[in-house]
């Protein structure tokens, strides 16, 4: 939503995508599994996983399986996937932050304006911790903390009651079209990262953090 004179008083912001490019790494582990299983799996697909839990991951994924697996089996499956994509983040560093996203938290603090993450990641805050983001947050609200992962607006709602504000004062930053739908469904204004066409229902986008400056990301709602 924006042209509703709505004042700012907070951002929340999605992880994966948005302040760190652990996107290609949840792709990466994903796709390595896909191919060991021998399921179609490719980057268009891979925007569907886009926000939404480990869990619901794998089911989008063996959308396209030739056969069925156990309970057991997925939740192997989806461990195994875990232990890849760790192996990948642990050369996550400071350098790895996305282009702006130092730059924009750091603005948005000097303004006075509250800080959160939304993550449906249960590895969010290893990951800030890595890329040196966390040190910057007022909040973490992560995959542990919900139960509900999005398009549900619950990681946003919680993370909004964490820095004392309504969702109508709060701005949310989203790459995934499931992030942008748990923005409306909460009743946040939403800026969608990445292309329009893929992010339909934000109020406005931006191709990164580095487009914009502190001040005009949280004008104009
Ligand atoms: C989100 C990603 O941030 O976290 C999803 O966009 C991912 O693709 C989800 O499935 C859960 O992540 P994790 O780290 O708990 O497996
Ligand atoms: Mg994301």
């Amino acid at each position: 939503m924006s042209g509703c004179g709505r004042i700012i008083r907070g951002v929340i912001f999605d992880l994966d995508g948005v302040l760190v490019s652990t996107d290609e790494m949840h792709f990466q582990a994903w796709k390595e599994l896909a191919d060991r299983e021998g399921i179609p799996f490719n980057r268009h697909d891979n925007e569907r996983l886009k926000g939404v839990s480990r869990a619901r991951s794998l089911d989008i994924i063996l959308e396209k399986a030739a056969r069925r697996y156990s309970e057991d089996q997925k939740s192997a499956m989806a461990s195994a996937k875990n232990d890849r994509y760790r192996e990948l983040l642990a050369v996550l560093a400071p350098r790895d932050a996305l282009v702006g996203a130092g730059e924009m938290l750091t603005g948005l603090r000097a303004m006075g304006v509250k800080l959160a993450v939304g993550s449906s990641s249960r590895n969010a805050r290893e990951i800030l911790r890595r890329v040196d983001l966390l040190r910057l947050l007022d909040s973490v609200v992560d995959g542990t903390d919900v139960s509900r992962s999005k398009p549900d607006p619950e990681a946003f709602l919680l993370a909004a009651a964490r820095l004392g504000l309504r969702p109508a004062e709060c701005l949310v930053v989203e790459d995934a079209a499931a992030g942008i739908e748990a923005g409306i469904r909460g009743g946040f204004s939403v800026l969608g990262i990445g292309d329009p066409k893929l992010l339909t229902g934000a109020g406005r986008w931006l191709s990164g953090l580095s487009k914009s400056g502190a001040a005009e990301l949280i004008a104009g709602w």
